[in-house]
């Protein structure tokens, strides 16, 4: 018996990363899984991972900031596993510049993907939810559905460089709350985590300091400097990154039944970053 059997989830930038762990790890408490990714082969090997384990999942490609993806995105859960529980809105990249360099171009990408994207996932669900809710409480029935949004301790306390992510991921933490007061009537939790340093490949430091990543065509460089990684890490309690499992951990446990009474929150993993 897994915590998730039955459910069915949706989950951004699933192709690798957090996102991937966390689509492993919803699928391995039993949950259908639909796997977003920009391009289909991570997405697809997501997938076929969770198939050859044993679980049921679906890839869904294409870019969250695309207008028509939130509705396909909802469609694929209910054309495929006849319903939708859990949304997990995770996608996303960092494309920083001190603000005097910063570009109408950059803020408007890194807040179209963090903020603009979730909230219409968030919106081209809410009437699947609320008839699902009208039949579920036709037949005496209550279920608890579970939205967990991913922000970052650079939303919560600000990070030199990325004001365009900062802010995106602080707009992540306020439409939590307001969806948390919006979607009680619904049982569905609304929560947040904000994840400090994750061993990624947002963090990577390549040997010659020069990683960039795709997205859509546009070459974007990633990736912290081995001096400055040192000196965050020194500011870890724990004192050590993230791995991806850990992150994942951190966003499944408010899915599970024992998390029924927590909505409105924003937890912060980072190992005991404050500030
Ligand atoms: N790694 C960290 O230290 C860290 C810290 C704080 C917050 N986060 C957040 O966690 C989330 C996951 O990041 P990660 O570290 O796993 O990065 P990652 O690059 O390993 O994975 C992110 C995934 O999102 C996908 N993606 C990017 N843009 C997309 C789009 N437009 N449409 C669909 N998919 C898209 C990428 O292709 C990639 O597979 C992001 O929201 C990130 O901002 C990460």
């Amino acid at each position: 018996m897994g915590k998730l059997d039955g459910k069915t989830a949706i989950v951004t930038g699933a192709g690798r990363g957090i996102g991937r762990s966390v689509a492993l790890k919803l699928a391995a408490e039993g949950a259908n899984v639909v796997v977003n990714d920009l391009d289909s082969t991570p997405a697809d090997q997501v997938v076929a991972e969770i198939t050859r384990a044993g679980g049921n999942a679906v890839a869904c490609a294409g870019s969250v900031v695309d207008p028509e993806f939130a509705e396909r995105f909802v469609g694929t859960a209910t054309g495929t596993f006849g319903g939708l529980d859990i949304i997990i809105n995770n996608a996303g990249y960092t494309w920083d510049s001190v603000i005097q360099k910063m570009t109408d171009e950059q803020w408007d990408a890194i807040v179209e993907v963090h903020l603009k994207a979730p909230f219409r996932i968030l919106r081209a669900a809410q009437p699947v939810i609320s008839k699902a809710v009208k039949a579920e409480r036709e037949t005496g029935t209550e279920v608890n559905r579970k939205v967990v949004n991913i922000s970052s301790v650079a939303g919560v306390f600000g990070n030199a460089g990325q004001v365009n992510y900062s802010a995106a991921k602080s707009g992540v933490i306020g439409m939590t709350k307001t969806l948390a007061k919006e979607w009680g009537r619904y049982q569905v939790n609304v929560n947040c985590v904000a994840f400090g340093f994750i061993q990624t490949r947002l963090t990577t430091t390549p040997a010659d300091g020069d990683a960039t990543i795709d997205i859509e065509g546009r070459q974007i460089k990633v990736g912290v400097n081995p001096h400055l990684l040192e000196m965050a890490t020194m500011m870890i309690p724990l004192g050590r990154p993230g791995t991806p499992e850990e992150a994942a951990g951190s966003v499944a446990m408010l899915t599970y039944p024992e998390a029924d009474y927590i909505s409105g929150q924003t937890i912060v993993t980072g190992g005991g970053l404050e500030g």
